[in-house]
Order: C-alpha cells, then sequence, then structure tokens
C-alpha cells in the first residue's frame, strides 16, 4: 500500500507543536508496518540545507490560479523514509515558523503557501501526476493541506483516497471568499456543501467536506469535537460525517523519550534504578536557579503558552504555590501578556518559579526527568504528548479531563491504586481552584513513598509506542481501498461491460 503523507510541518527542520513531531514518527511506524510512505513538505531552508542533494523529481509551472510555480524534490531521510520537498523559497524561505513570521504575526500569503502545498498534494494524488510513483492514498494533516481534497475532487481523475487528519480543530486556514481565484479552485467549491464558511473560505472546511475518511488524534476528541463547545463550529457537519470520523491516539517516539538513553540527561534513569531521578532533579534545579529544599515537590510544564494550554490558570494561582510550598519549571513561548504574568511571578518568587521563554529541546528533556510532576491544565488537548513523556520518565502529570490527556491519565484515588491503573491526577472543572485542589492532592500522595512509587511504576510500564495506531491507520486505508474497489464495481462502466458480456 503506498500512502503520500502530506504535512506543513516535519520534526526535527520545523516544527512548531506535536504536528511535527507526529509527522516523523507516525511514516515512520507505517513503514515499519509495511507500507510504502512518502512525506510531502514544503522545503523550509532547514530542510533545504539538510538535503543539498535533494534531487529534482518534478517541475509544476503555474500550478493553477495565482500560485507560483514549484519544483519537486526527493531526499532521504536518515530512518530511510522518502521526503518530496516542495521547493518554492518565495513562499517557504523565510524566517520564522512554518506559519507565523519573527514578530509572531501570520504570513500574509499563507493561503498561498498552504494552497500550493494542498494544490501539490492533488496533483500527484491524481491521474496527471508526473510522478510514477501513485499513492493509494493521500494523508493530509490539518487545515494547511484541507484543501488537497477538494481540488482532488474538482480536478477529477483521482487515483488515491483522501484522508484527513484533525490535529487541532482551532486552527482552521480561514481566509476572504476572494482568495479562490488565485487559488485556483472551481467557483463550484464556494457553497454550503463546499468549502464557504460563514462567508468565506476555510481549509478545514475543505478538507472535512470533501476527505472520504477523517481521523483526529484521540477517541475522546473524536467525541468531544461533535460537541458545540469543542467543535470550533464545525461540530454539525462532524456528527453528519460520524461514520466516516475514528479517534486514534498518537504514540510517541520511544527511542528519543527514554529515560535509560536520554542524552539530554545529567544522569539516565529506568524503573529498576529510579535513583537518577533524584539526580536530574538537583541539576535542574542548580539550572534554572531553584531552591534546593528536600521536601518541597517540583512541578515541571513544558507548553505553547496559549489559552487552550490552560497555563492563566497556573498563572492565577501562583502565589497560593509559591506558600504550599512548591517549586515550577516552565518552559515555553506564546501569548505575550500570559508571558509576562508568569515572568513577574518567577521575579517575585525566583527560589520558587522559573520560566524559560523560548524553545529549548534539551532542557524540555530535564524538566520532563528532573520534575516530580508534571502539569497540562488544557482547556482542550487534542492528543498532547508531554503527558505521555512524563508517564514513561515517572513523573505522573497532572491534568485537565479532555482529549488525549483523559484517554491517558488516570485519576488516583483508592480505586484506581488498587487495580494498578492509577498513574496521575484529573481535574474536569476549568478553573484555577479545582487546578489548585489537585495541586494539593498530588502534593500529599507525593508524600506517601510507596504510593507514589505504585503510581509512577503504573505509568513508567504502559506501552506508548506507535505499533497500536499504525495497525489503526492502516485498517483505515484497507477500508478505503474496498470501497473504491466496491465502487468501481458498482460504476455504469462496470455495469455496461457486464451487460456486454452478458
Ligand atoms: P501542541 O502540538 O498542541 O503544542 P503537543 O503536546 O502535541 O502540543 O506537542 C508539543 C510538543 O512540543 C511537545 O513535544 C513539547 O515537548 C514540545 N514543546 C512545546 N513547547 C516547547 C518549548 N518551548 N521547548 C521545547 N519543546 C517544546
Ligand atoms: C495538535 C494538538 C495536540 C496534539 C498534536 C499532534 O497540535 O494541539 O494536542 O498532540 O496536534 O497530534
Amino acid at each position: 500500500m503506498k500512502i503520500l503523507f502530506a504535512t506543513p510541518e516535519l520534526a526535527p527542520w520545523m516544527k512548531s507543536g506535536g504536528l511535527g513531531e507526529i509527522s516523523a514518527s507516525l511514516p515512520a511506524a507505517l513503514h515499519e508496518a509495511g507500507m510504502d510512505v512518502r512525506i510531502l513538505v514544503p522545503a523550509y531552508a532547514p530542510l533545504l540545507a539538510a538535503f543539498p542533494d535533494a534531487k529534482l523529481v518534478a517541475e509544476f509551472a503555474h500550478p493553477g490560479g495565482n500560485l507560483l510555480s514549484a519544483r519537486l524534490l526527493e531526499a532521504k531521510a536518515g530512518n530511510g523514509l522518502p521526503l518530496l520537498l516542495i521547493d518554492c523559497p518565495a513562499y517557504y524561505v523565510r524566517a520564522g515558523s512554518a506559519y507565523l513570521d519573527g514578530a509572531g504575526n501570520d504570513f500574509a500569503d499563507n493561503h498561498l503557501r498552504f494552497g500550493l502545498l494542498s494544490r501539490i498534494a492533488a496533483l500527484l494524488a491524481g491521474s496527471a501526476s508526473p510522478l510514477r510513483w501513485r499513492p493509494h492514498v493521500l494523508h493530509c494533516n490539518d487545515w494547511p493541506c484541507g484543501l488537497a481534497p477538494a481540488y482532488l475532487h474538482f480536478m477529477g481523475g483521482a487515483t488515491a483516497s483522501t484522508v484527513m487528519s484533525i490535529h487541532n480543530l482551532a486552527f482552521q486556514g480561514i481566509f476572504p471568499a476572494d482568495t479562490l481565484e488565485a487559488l485556483g479552485l472551481s467557483a463550484a467549491a464556494y457553497a454550503i456543501d463546499g468549502v464557504e464558511y460563514w462567508g468565506r473560505l476555510s481549509f478545514m472546511k475543505a478538507g472535512l467536506h470533501y476527505a472520504q475518511r477523517i481521523t483526529t488524534v484521540s477517541p475522546r476528541y473524536a467525541e468531544e469535537i461533535q460537541t458545540e463547545a469543542f467543535g470550533y463550529g464545525f461540530a454539525g457537519l462532524l456528527r453528519w460525517r460520524n461514520r466516516d470520523l475514528t479517534g486514534i491516539l498518537n504514540g510517541i517516539d520511544t527511542r528519543a523519550w527514554d529515560p535509560a538513553t536520554d542524552t539530554y540527561l545529567p544522569r539516565r534513569y529506568e524503573f529498576a534504578h529510579m535513583k537518577g531521578k533524584g539526580a536530574n532533579k538537583t541539576a535542574l534545579r542548580q539550572r534554572l536557579g531553584l531552591a534546593q529544599e528536600s521536601s518541597c515537590p517540583l512541578f515541571g510544564a513544558v507548553s505553547r503558552i496559549t489559552h487552550q494550554k490552560g497555563l492563566d490558570l497556573l498563572a492565577d494561582i501562583g502565589e497560593e504555590i509559591a506558600q504550599l510550598p512548591a517549586q515550577v519549571a516552565l518552559l515555553g513561548a506564546g501569548d505575550k501578556r500570559l508571558e509576562a504574568a508568569l515572568m513577574s511571578l518567577a521575579a517575585r518568587h525566583p527560589e520558587r518559579f522559573s520560566v524559560t521563554l523560548g524553545y529549548d529541546e534539551g532542557l524540555a528533556h530535564q524538566i520532563e526527568a528532573g520534575a516530580d510532576m508534571f502539569l497540562m491544565p488544557s482547556r482542550f488537548e487534542p492528543c498532547g504528548l508531554n503527558q505521555m513523556y512524563s508517564l514513561r520518565y515517572g513523573t505522573p502529570p497532572i491534568v485537565r479531563a479532555t482529549g488525549g490527556l483523559a484517554d491517558t491519565v488516570v485519576d488516583c484515588n483508592e480505586a484506581t491504586l488498587a487495580d494498578d491503573t492509577a498513574n496521575g491526577f484529573v481535574f474536569a472543572e476549568i478553573s484555577a481552584q479545582a487546578l489548585l485542589g489537585t495541586i494539593r492532592r498530588a502534593i500529599s500522595a507525593w508524600h506517601d513513598t510507596t504510593l507514589w512509587r505504585k503510581l509512577q511504576c503504573n505509568g513508567m510500564l504502559l506501552d506508548f509506542g506507535w505499533a497500536k495506531a499504525a495497525a489503526a491507520y492502516k485498517e483505515i486505508y484497507a477500508g478505503l481501498g474496498e470501497k473504491k474497489k466496491a465502487d468501481r464495481a458498482r460504476s455504469p462502466a462496470a455495469a455496461d461491460k457486464a451487460g456486454t458480456a452478458a
């Protein structure tokens, strides 16, 4: 089975969040499960620098509308997976992230930048593809690839079936209606049962409407997005497509995130030898200038600092946390006002709060290992990766009961301790007081060494590898193949043939 995996991010070269990591590890897992996978991604500067010998395999002159011409380069990633890089420097070689300029604003031409990604994905999935390699399935990820199923629908000649994966429904790629022409999309697409969304064009809606199957990154989020509270305007559409929608929990890269081999850690450790974890706590406190107080628990957080992640709830109870006493080591970047609130907390309590603004892979690993517990008070969380890293690092997570957090973290109570499923702490209400209450509950459990060891053990022994998810995607791809065969058998041409034969 041949899969074209289209994505706007690919770790380690371009990553804004979990999608970058998933785009590196899911295709590798699909490959291990026996599929022939190619990753289609814009040729951002770090990718061009990493693959100077990438081979030219196709050219797309004037791919439609006002979209710029592009070249398609092929390279091989370290894990042997083929990469197809869309080379269009005027769109993709810029300072900033995949979506934002250096000042944190969306690039003004994001519709064209990701219109081109979608357009080329569609061209490679149709009969006019310049490549000999023809995918059976085009797997689109998040809004930047959302137009691909729409292009394919209106182009005709689709040779691949389409899957649209939602990693975060809050990001929808909404642009003015008059961008339709620049994007080279058929005017017929601009309809309520098409790409139109409240008088504008939505890339996400295009994907959700035209893809044959929809997946999202946890079973709980698949349910949540069918409700008005989490559906971001698409609850109705998703309920309507309910039979085509599946939630598949992401895996994690268990090689990169393994406390027994993690080279970012000053001391490695594993379940049977946990001493090293204490040494990581000491080293982390030292690195961040936090006081070395043995009776004071240390909470970690590594996150985009945004409304989604609920770190405003943490800022609201900063003073109470300092008095508990407890310490917090936070790494992240995002909303400037919230960054400032957290920084001022750190300035008031330098021995209790450490806030590092920016992106730092090494520190992220050191926080996972050095903290006693990990905080994820998200308002919503399609999957979330850090709670799984935390479980693996013996750092019980404190999470809000939503999306993938609810699917992976089991609240510590008498019943879950008795059946050995307890692995962290879960709260339901979105409020600073609910978070504070849960932090207090976690601290009292932390003082009980036997209980704590059990909690760590339950988490560390869980398997978050990709095998299960890869098998679930394989089943979805295979189902699309079966459906295609059945559709072909039912087509008028097939009926004609049958008639002639009779
Ligand atoms: P999201 O994609 O919504 O941001 P995820 O939990 O899926 O959330 O993935 C976020 C990933 O990015 C995690 O691996 C996390 O460790 C990493 N990350 C987030 N912020 C930072 C940062 N400032 N420095 C290093 N890693 C970060
Ligand atoms: C999104 C979500 C996050 C998820 C990630 C990868 O960025 O916010 O919860 O883990 O995608 O699927």
